[in-house]
């Protein structure tokens, strides 16, 4: 055997052998098949100097892009000047920078006035941190989630998760919700919000009375399907009727995904608590935040708390995002454009599939191709000529844009026509197999 030849075997022992460390339960990874090293704004390298264009951005935990230069220099600054990183929840300059930031760029010019709470940093706990305070506060236990719905792993937040593949079952005790129709489950005939405050209404449905009805305005994992600002008003009015609170998980629609920055403002509803986290860093880091309206703050010190509810670093990126970002309407109109290429691009890539269709808002796009198998396999030819995209939906079926809001557009016509011509290639293929 040459040096060359062994240098090679080692090198793929070591690969075969990082693959038996990690977990079976890696998932992207697998699917997007390389060693990353590098990254800015839309474009990834791996370590051989590949790139890729990512229209999957951290499942829009980069909504700003890879790196963005101020958040990096900002943090390395503030590092350097030994800035406080772990802090609890005790009070910091960063975590004051970022309050303040938080209420003059995006509560005030809103009219909201929301308490804000800190969790633990994923999303999954200011779930779980909603959910609880929505039960203490009404004294009621059970809470309406909806078909399609995803809201995090963790156990409160799983019960309130529809995808059966996560909630698995029979081994994990999942309680306290009761499931309702979203927007259009039945197609466009059949308003489900009608149907919620029917069963509400009635002291014979059997429907216990919510503590909250928690919802996305966008389901991100349950297939991109957008709640119509109509059906969002009825639910909102329905639970204000029925003496729940509404609950609107932002994590994934939130942070100007679909325009801006919150996912409700286009509904004009005002929900009375929200969670935050994915892009609320800016930079990718962890975070999460529940918005709470102020008379329900009925949490006593410490109720719920966790160890990573001071992520600093985090703060001092948060708080570069919502100065840099959200002073003016610049990001929301380069959503609406970027919003506007993508949906022309679409509607031209559906054609290419008969039954196609348009799902989502905002650059908070895809397409449904109504078969997993071919949108995994255009998934995987996007991936082999340099594009990143995933799928979601209950049979992995759509096609999911996630590229970060500031993407230049060359760029991001660029991913576009290599997403078409995958598509080509895997319905070409498809034709000539039968
Ligand atoms: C809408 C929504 N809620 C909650 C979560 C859970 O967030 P995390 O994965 O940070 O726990 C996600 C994650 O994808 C999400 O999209």
């Amino acid at each position: 055997m040459g040096i060359a030849q062994g240098i090679q075997t080692l090198q793929s022992l070591e690969d075969s052998h990082d693959e038996i460390r990690e977990s079976e339960v890696r998932s992207y990874c697998r699917k997007f098949d390389a060693t990353f090293a590098t990254a800015e704004g839309t474009i990834l390298k791996d370590v051989a100097g590949k790139r890729y264009i990512d229209f999957l951005s951290g499942a829009s935990a980069l909504n700003y892009g890879h790196n963005e230069p101020d958040m990096v220099s900002g943090l390395i600054d503030y590092m350097t000047a030994g800035g406080i990183i772990h802090g609890l929840d005790l009070k910091t300059e960063a975590k004051q920078r970022f309050i303040e930031a938080f209420k003059t760029k995006i509560l005030a010019p809103r009219s909201l006035s929301y308490r804000l709470q800190f969790c633990g940093p994923t999303g999954t706990n200011a779930v779980e941190a909603a959910l609880k305070l929505a039960r203490k506060v009404t004294g009621r236990s059970q809470v309406v989630a909806f078909t399609g719905g995803f809201h995090g792993m963790t156990l409160g937040a799983l019960a309130a998760t529809a995808n059966s593949h996560h909630r698995m079952q029979p081994f994990v005790q999942l309680s306290g919700v009761t499931r309702a129709f979203y927007d259009g489950y039945f197609g466009p005939d059949v308003d489900t919000a009608q149907m919620l405050d029917k069963l509400l209404s009635d002291p014979s449905s059997g429907f216990d009375k919510p503590a909250a009805i928690i919802l996305e305005t966008v389901q991100g994992e349950g297939g991109l399907n957008a709640a119509s600002p109509e059906w969002l008003k009825s639910v909102a009015d329905l639970a204000r009727r029925h003496g729940a609170l509404l609950i609107v998980d932002d994590i994934q629609a939130g942070c100007g995904r679909t325009g801006r920055f919150f996912s409700f403002e286009d509904a004009a509803i005002e929900p009375d608590l929200v969670v935050l986290s994915k892009s609320l860093s800016g930079l990718g880091l962890p975070m999460s935040l529940v918005l709470i309206r102020p008379d329900l703050d009925q949490w006593t010190p410490g109720e719920h708390n966790g160890t990573f509810r001071g992520n600093n670093a985090a703060f001092v990126t948060a708080a570069i995002a919502v100065e840099k970002y959200w002073s003016d309407d610049t990001l929301t109109r380069t959503v609406r454009r970027n919003a506007r290429t993508i949906r022309t691009s679409l509607i031209q890539m559906a054609r290419l599939i008969p039954g196609a269709r348009l799902k989502g808002r905002g650059m908070f796009q895809g397409l449904d191709l109504r078969d997993g198998a071919i949108a995994d396999a255009i998934s995987r030819r996007c991936f082999d000529t340099g594009l990143i995209i995933e799928t979601c939906g209950p049979h992995d079926e759509v096609l999911k844009i996630l590229a970060p809001l500031t993407t230049p557009d060359a760029v991001l016509r660029q991913g576009l026509k290599t997403l078409e011509a995958a598509i080509v290639h895997v319905t070409r293929r498809l034709e000539a197999r039968s």
